[in-house]
């Protein structure tokens, strides 16, 4: 899947741009606040319906707009068909069409366009809370078994009922009725997970030596003691979540364990080498993604160079063209970087706003 046409209207200081991106690689560059990052947004935003960059949507949306708007042409790589995507986004409202007809799930949505970032913001990756690790499970889960979105919004549903008791100090009996069910869906979750990983690791380990000359190890953190079932730790913690008022442990807690020679990565690596490992991890879940489903990626790149020797940007490069995802990669200069000559490239030039194919 790759798209073949991309318009988008008031996203930042980009107000009508219409670009036919090329099938494998796309250079985007441009002067600092030119709009290239807003480009890679504008994709990112009409995979997930958010941004990268803030929560806050209004931010995203060109000052005194009230709305924004995308739209896409997609092509799948087995068939020649096309699909229509268009994403129209106010403060209040998020409208999502798919071949001209309303849509209401975002996951149709990125179901149809998995798009995956690196930018100089991915070390926040390791650093940050494990809401963040648990996303990046959860993106390869998503696009690999079907049933996983599912069995993750019901989670949530009776979570959300279980916590709503425990807060109202509700009885006994009716905070635990929520836990056949809970334990149910808590099942599914882990299992999807501990599966996708098990199918991802390998592919990650790959990458890993090949970008960095070294091994990582990356291990699923249940979000419970594993000693116990997670039948065993919901009794075993009721008092705990009543005093707490809130269900404290189950797959909504889960985490990612990154350790390099038993320490965590967040402690002992450097930024550089962190940003090698996060791009490790991104080339493994497309990879895998591919090998499993046959579904190719979206991959932006923002600011390639930002935290990179020559040498390491350049393997990391190699690696990106490899992956035969199409590309979208942004610089300040025309050539910051070399792409191998024999990859068919597209080059855009932005200019306040204004975003223009080089025909080169
Ligand atoms: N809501 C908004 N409406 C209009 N313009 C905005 C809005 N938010 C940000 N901008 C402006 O959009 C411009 C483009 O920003 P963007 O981050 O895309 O630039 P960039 O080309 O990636 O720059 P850099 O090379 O510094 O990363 C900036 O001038 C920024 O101030
Ligand atoms: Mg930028």
């Amino acid at each position: 899947m790759y798209l073949t046409q991309l318009d988008i209207n008031q996203v930042r200081n980009l107000h009508d741009v219409k670009i036919k991106p090329g099938k494998r690689c796309n250079y985007i560059f441009g002067n600092n606040a030119s709009g290239k990052t807003s480009v890679l947004e504008a994709i990112y935003l009409l995979s997930v319906a958010r941004s990268f960059r803030t929560t806050h949507i209004k931010h995203v949306i060109s000052y005194n707009s009230p709305l924004l708007q995308i739209f896409a042409r997609i092509q799948s790589d087995s068939n020649q068909e096309h699909t229509a995507l268009g994403l129209e986004r106010s403060d209040k409202k998020t409208r999502i069409r798919i071949n001209g007809s309303d849509v209401k799930q975002v996951s149709e949505l990125s179901s149809l366009l998995p798009v995956q970032i690196i930018n100089p913001d991915v070390h926040k990756l390791l650093e940050q809370g494990p809401k963040y690790r648990r996303q990046f499970i959860d993106w390869g889960v998503f696009h690999v078994e079907h049933g996983f979105l599912q069995a993750w919004q019901q989670y949530y549903r009776v979570l959300k009922q279980r916590n709503a008791a425990l807060r109202k100090r509700l009885n006994k009996k009716d905070i635990i009725l929520w836990d056949d069910q809970l334990i149910q869906y808590a099942k599914s979750i882990t299992l999807a997970r501990e599966s996708y990983l098990s199918g991802f690791l390998p592919i990650f380990n790959r990458y890993i030596n090949t970008l960095m000359g070294l091994s990582v190890e990356i291990s699923y953190v249940r979000g419970w003691n594993t000693e116990l079932s997670f039948t065993e730790t919901l009794s075993k913690s009721f008092e705990k979540d009543i005093f707490k008022r809130f269900t404290s442990s189950g797959p909504h807690r889960a985490d990612l364990a990154i350790l390099h020679n038993g320490i965590p990565v967040q402690n002992s690596f450097s930024r550089g080498q962190q940003k090698l490992l996060v791009c490790a991890m991104r080339l493994a879940q497309i990879n895998h993604l591919k090998k499993v489903t046959n579904q190719q990626s979206v991959l932006l790149v923002d600011d390639l160079a930002a935290e990179l020797d020559v040498q390491h940007r350049q393997n990391l490069i190699d690696l990106l063209v490899d992956t035969q995802a199409q590309l979208f990669l942004t610089a300040t200069e025309q050539n910051s970087f070399i792409l191998p000559p024999e990859i068919e490239s597209k080059m855009f030039h932005v200019e306040h706003g204004i975003v223009k194919e080089v025909v080169q």
